[in-house]
Parts: structure tokens; C-alpha cells; sequence
């Protein structure tokens, strides 16, 4: 037999075709002649009538049934046409379904792995697979190679205080903070690269913008200044931004995002020194010094009226790591760059130039705790043909929370990792 998806339903039926669907029951309401229920596949909800018999009468909510039927014309149905059901089997009978109306986010949470069947994940998981799609697509039409970092590290990319221990064999290794330093490795050989990873982050705070495993889109460059790489990461947003608005509107729209934010993100961005945003937030009177790093307060303060990204650039350098390119103008300063979402969503990527120098990185390795011999193979990069060399990276469940207008990180990605859940 073959089957039809949903949405074939509403765009290319002639009227009073016969047609096979199958999916799982969304919504029941049983009268008594008739059946009605809403059956969801991967493209979508229809609405469906049914003769009532014994055989049917058994059906229950997240059932899985196949149906056959004629799909007509109605103005009372969502999307303007319904199946009028001939016949139906049930080929997984569900159990009294857990999730109803009106539940707490912790039970959503403990559910997780029926609630991705909401059609507020579904829409969500959408977006999420366009915006992975349309990155890649970047990388692949400005030529760059896609390249798989290890996870399980010896040495820290991002600061000691997030590392994940794990035993390895007799001895200890890390879970990736960054794929960065294994990238900066293979430009030697592809000079454009990118990644898409889990990065793993010991976060010991609970905050709507923290995972503990997140995906990470990174990118590192040879051949190429502080000055481009901020280009890079603006077109990499704006193509990803303008396609997700284009590809999803219908879910972005659901979901309380206007695609046409989304739409209007185009180059450039601007571009803030560091300097003058402590000056600013001073101003509207934060307790801020120079020398601090911006907390989501400050963050969202300074983006809550804008429509685009912006870039804070120029940090100090003991707020940034050793790989980190001293400013030649300013030594205490670092070319490194914070791209921030419009509207208070705070910071979707980190990224600037990466240092040449051996000697600054290895007296910056030794501030920062580190054992300069752990990261002898990354000095090496610095010995053997070293060049100028630039990079970032994006997190992509922050990109889809700004994207899809949401409140808590968890909800971009299945099955979140936090502090206090590993759990389904
Ligand atoms: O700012 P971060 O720590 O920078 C790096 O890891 C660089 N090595 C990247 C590079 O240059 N290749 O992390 C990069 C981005 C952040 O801007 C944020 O979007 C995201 O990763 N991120 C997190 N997302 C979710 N949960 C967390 N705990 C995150 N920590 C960082
Ligand atoms: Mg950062």
C-alpha cells in the first residue's frame, strides 16, 4: 500500500482522492456516531472523521494508526481539509498517555522523550535542522572542509574550572571544551576549516543560557586577520539567519518569532570596542569596571533595543585564553571578539585572531595554571610554518534560542544537559 505524508494532503490532492496516511493520534474526541481525531506525521496535523465501532473504539491518544480515506474540502478544519476516514488500523495501541494540559516544566522536563512529540519541539527541531543546514551550506559553498576534532582531550582549550574529568584507561583525559586547537592544527593542511561538535562546559551555574553539552560550529582560517574574521562570522549569520526565516517562516511564526527579524539580518554588523561598552553601561549605571567581563544584565542592557548582532571587540587579556592574539597597540588588550544577539539574547559566538608568538602563549599558559609541556603538540603549530591565523565559535543551541524567540536554553535541543539533568 502506499502511503501519503500530511502535508501532501493540503498542497497537491484533488479533491475526493483516495489516500492511505499514518501517524500517531494528536488529539481524540469521540461523539457518538463518530470519531473525530487529529493525526500528526513529520509534516504535519489533520484532521480526521471516523464511523465509531467496537474495533475503533479502542484507540487512544499517541496510538499509532494507519488510515485510509478521502481527503475533502472543510472550512472548519485547520489548514482547510479533512479526512473522512473508511478505515483504520491501529498498529501500536499507546497506554494512558502521562502527558495532558497543564503541566510543570519539570514533568515536561522528565518526559522529555515524549514531549519532543509537542508540536512546539517539532517546530523547534525544525528550525534547528534548518540552521544546521544552512551552516553547512555556508561552509560548503565558500569552499571550506569539514573536519572531525577528537573529543576525549588531554589538555584544556577554554579554562580549567568546566573541564570534564573522565578516567581513560589508566590514566585521566578531558571531554572537549572546543574543537579550536585541533582545528588551528589542520589549517595547516585544508586552511579553511570547520567543525560541528559537542563541547562539554562543568557550568556550575543554572542560568537559561548554559548546557552542559552543547553543540559547538567553529571555524578557524589561515591566512587571515582579526578584521576578516568578523566578516566571516557576519555572513555565516546572516545567510543562516535569512534561510531559516525563509525555510521555516510557518514555524517560526508558531513559535512567536517574526520571520521577518530574521530576514532584515544582513551585513555588516557593528562593531564596539570593549572600551566603549564599559563606558556605556557605566553610564546607564552598572556597577562595571573595566577589566570585568559582561554578564547577561550588561549584555542584554546593551542589545535590548537593537535588531542585529553586534560585535564587542578588543577585550581585555586576562578575561580571555592564551591562544588569544595580544594587540600589538595595546598589550593589554587581545583581538578577540564577541558576536551578541539582538534583543537581550546575549552571546552566540567568541572569536578573533589567534597569537603567533611561542613565548606569549607559553608565559599566558603558565598564568592561566597550565603546564606549558601539556600543550607541546600545539606549541609545535607555532614552530613549523606558522601563520597568521583567525577563528570563532557559535553555540548552536544559542543561535536557536535567538532564533526561535525562546526563554531557556533546554528547549533547543532534545534532550538537554544541565547541571541537574542527564536524565532521559
Ligand atoms: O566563548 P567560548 O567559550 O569560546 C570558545 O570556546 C572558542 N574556543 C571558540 C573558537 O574560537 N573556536 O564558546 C563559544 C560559544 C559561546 O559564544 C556560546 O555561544 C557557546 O559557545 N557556549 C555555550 N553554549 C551553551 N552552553 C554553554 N555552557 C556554553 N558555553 C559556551
Ligand atoms: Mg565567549
Amino acid at each position: 500500500m502506499e502511503y501519503k505524508q500530511i502535508s501532501y494532503c493540503f498542497k497537491e490532492i484533488s479533491d475526493m482522492e483516495d489516500i492511505n496516511i499514518r501517524g500517531w493520534i494528536h488529539r481524540l474526541r469521540k461523539q457518538k456516531d463518530n470519531i473525530f481525531l487529529t493525526l500528526r506525521d513529520s509534516t504535519g496535523l489533520i484532521q480526521c472523521v471516523l464511523p465509531r465501532n467496537e474495533e475503533y473504539d479502542k484507540i487512544t491518544v499517541e496510538s499509532s494508526v494507519e488510515l485510509s480515506g478521502k481527503v475533502v474540502p472543510d472550512e472548519r478544519s485547520p489548514g482547510g481539509y479533512e479526512l473522512r476516514g473508511e478505515s483504520m488500523k491501529i498498529v501500536g495501541l499507546a497506554e494512558n498517555y502521562p502527558i495532558r494540559k497543564d503541566f510543570s516544566t519539570e514533568f515536561l522536563n522528565d518526559v522529555r522523550h515524549l514531549w519532543n512529540r509537542s508540536t512546539r519541539m517539532q517546530n523547534i527541531n525544525k528550525v534547528r535542522h534548518e540552521l544546521l543546514k544552512s551552516a553547512r551550506e555556508w561552509f560548503d559553498n565558500s569552499g571550506w572542509y569539514e573536519v572531525s576534532p577528537p573529543i576525549l582531550n588531554k589538555s584544556a582549550c577554554e579554562g580549567g574550572s568546566t573541564l570534564f574529568e573522565v578516567n581513560y584507561f589508566d590514566d585521566k583525559a578531558f571531554l572537549s571544551q572546543s574543537a579550536q586547537l585541533y582545528l588551528e592544527a589542520m589549517i595547516y593542511t585544508l586552511e579553511d576549516v570547520w567543525s560541528l561538535t559537542p563541547s562539554f562546559r562543568a557550568e556550575k551555574s543554572k542560568t537559561p543560557r548554559h548546557l552542559a553539552e552543547y553543540w559547538h560550529l567553529e571555524g578557524e582560517k589561515a591566512w587571515t586577520n582579526f578584521d576578516e574574521i568578523l566578516t566571516v562570522e557576519e555572513q555565516l549569520i546572516s545567510h543562516i539567519s535569512n534561510n531559516v526565516a525563509e525555510r521555516r517562516y510557518k514555524e517560526l511564526e508558531a513559535l512567536g518569532r517574526d520571520p521577518e527579524d530574521l530576514k532584515k539580518i544582513t551585513v555588516p554588523f557593528e562593531k564596539i570596542p570593549y572600551k566603549e561598552v564599559i563606558k556605556f553601561l557605566q553610564k546607564k549605571g552598572k556597577n562595571i569596571q573595566f577589566g570585568d567581563d559582561l554578564g547577561t544584565d550588561e549584555e542584554r542592557l546593551l542589545t535590548i533595543d537593537r535588531d542585529k548582532p553586534i560585535f564587542i571587540y578588543g577585550c581585555p587579556r586576562k578575561i580571555k585564553p592564551f591562544y588569544t592574539k595580544i594587540d600589538s597597540k595595546d598589550e593589554k588588550m587581545v583581538l578577540s571578539a564577541d558576536m551578541i544577539a539582538p534583543k537581550g539574547f546575549g552571546e552566540i559566538s567568541t572569536g578573533g585572531q589567534r597569537e603567533e608568538n611561542l613565548e606569549n602563549i607559553v608565559d599566558r599558559l603558565k598564568e592561566e595554571g597550565f603546564n606549558p609541556t601539556d600543550y607541546a603538540w600545539y606549541l609545535d603549530l607555532r614552530r613549523y610554518g606558522s601563520v597568521p591565523h583567525s577563528g570563532f565559535g557559535f553555540g548552536v543551541e544559542r543561535l536557536v534560542k535567538w532564533m526561535c524567540n525562546l526563554e531557556h536554553i533546554r528547549d533547543t535541543i532534545p534532550f538537554p544537559r544541565t547541571m541537574k539533568r542527564a536524565y532521559p
